[in-house]
């Protein structure tokens, strides 16, 4: 029998991509689609049913920081860099807490100057 702290523990954690791709909660759980994050769109949402930074009192304590961080390398590197799938490679989903491309991601990458 585990101990109250692992039940706990148990209860608190939940995985955000099996939510992000739950079928009762998104029109086209596995497509990426931008658009999903129009302010309408957002509006028919359910305020917890997108948490990449988890929510409530333990929501991540990174998540401006990593926000700010993300925005400032995308747009750096997208106005450097062409980037492309690697030939040959087929791409796989594999999820333990976070979902993650199986074997990595490689990618062609080219300088745009
Ligand atoms: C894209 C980047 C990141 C993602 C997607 C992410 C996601 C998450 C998630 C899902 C949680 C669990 C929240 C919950 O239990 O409800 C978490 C917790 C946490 N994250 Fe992040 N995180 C990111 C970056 C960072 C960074 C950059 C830091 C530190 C500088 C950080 C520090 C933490 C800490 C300390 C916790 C534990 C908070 C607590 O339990 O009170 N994370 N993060």
């Amino acid at each position: 029998m585990p101990s109250p702290s692992v039940i706990r523990r148990i209860r608190r954690r939940s995985w955000p991509w099996v939510m992000h791709r739950h079928r009762k909660l998104w029109a086209e759980p596995d497509l990426f689609n931008p658009e999903n994050f129009d302010p309408e769109a957002k509006a028919q949402h359910h305020r917890f049913q997108y948490i990449p930074f988890g929510a409530g009192p333990r929501v991540c304590i990174g998540m401006s920081f990593a926000q700010a961080e993300a925005l400032i390398l995308l747009s750096y590197w997208l106005t450097q860099f062409s980037f492309r799938p690697a030939p040959d490679h087929t791409v796989f989903p594999t999820a333990i807490a976070t979902l993650r491309p199986l074997g990595g991601m490689p990618l062609r990458v080219e300088s745009l100057r």
